[in-house]
């Protein structure tokens, strides 16, 4: 997989990346990064890539040009035929669940656009953008951390990223339930013990410890994940 930054931190969206799995997934050539500064598209002599939005109000807007330049520069590089889905984080995107990573995980060519400011010209979303993503219901300052947080949700799941025993298989949400818990060594910390079902060395009693303490937590916690849940059994047991 290709992707591509469109940014004015460069520096912000390198360092995440070398500095952790998503790194790791370039170094064993799974995906190819290309950070593109928007700095560098805009005009001579001020290099602006903000302005006042017409019709007034605070806060500057991200100006079209210098992203439009960037991705005509990015698209140059795509040959004809090969996919690619453009991405605009934005707290009124639709929201960022497992299904969506995965579904972006087979992409061959991801652009991510880094909106800054109040804002960005609503013609780059109407004209470039595939899709709009929020990853939560509050405000960031920018558009970079959401972007590297919805490019590791989707690069972790590319298969051979992660080692079999970081495996994406058993996360939350893979399931339609939440993680249950683990235990490593000592056995016994400050007082509290590990569950003695998961010293037995019996399968299927930990693995039924486990399902149950995963029903639990997600009854708890997401009614609404619950409910989904419910729902599926009852069709599982429909369908014979
Ligand atoms: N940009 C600012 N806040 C955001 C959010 N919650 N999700 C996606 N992009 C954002």
């Amino acid at each position: 997989m290709r992707i591509h930054f469109l940014t004015p931190f460069v520096k912000m969206v390198e360092t995440v990346i070398t500095e952790s799995i998503l790194g790791r997934a370039a170094s064993k050539g799974h995906v190819v990064y290309n950070i593109h500064d928007l700095f560098t598209f805009a005009d001579a002599p001020h290099y602006k890539i903000d302005d006042y939005q017409f019709g007034g109000g605070s806060g500057m807007v991200m100006k079209p040009e210098p992203v439009f330049r960037a991705f005509d520069a990015v698209m140059k590089d795509i040959p004809d035929g090969v996919h690619s889905r453009v991405i605009f984080p934005t707290p009124d995107g639709k929201p960022l669940k497992h299904a969506l990573a995965m579904e972006l995980s087979l992409e061959e060519n991801l652009i991510f656009i880094n909106g800054h400011y109040k804002g960005i010209d609503q013609r780059i979303r109407d004209e470039l953008v595939t899709d709009e993503i929020s990853i939560g219901d509050y405000v960031l300052t920018g558009g970079e951390l959401p972007a590297l947080v919805i490019l590791d949700s989707v690069v972790r799941l590319i298969p051979g990223v992660l080692n079999s025993y970081e495996s994406a298989q058993t996360d939350s949400f893979t399931s339609g339930l939440l993680d249950y818990p683990h235990y490593t060594r000592p056995e016994k910390f400050r007082g509290y013990e590990v569950p003695k079902v998961l010293m037995s060395g019996h399968h299927k009693m930990i693995a039924d410890w486990r399902l149950e303490k995963q029903k639990e937590k997600t009854r708890e916690r997401r009614s609404d994940l619950w409910e989904k849940y419910l729902a599926s059994q009852e069709i599982g047991v429909k369908n014979g």
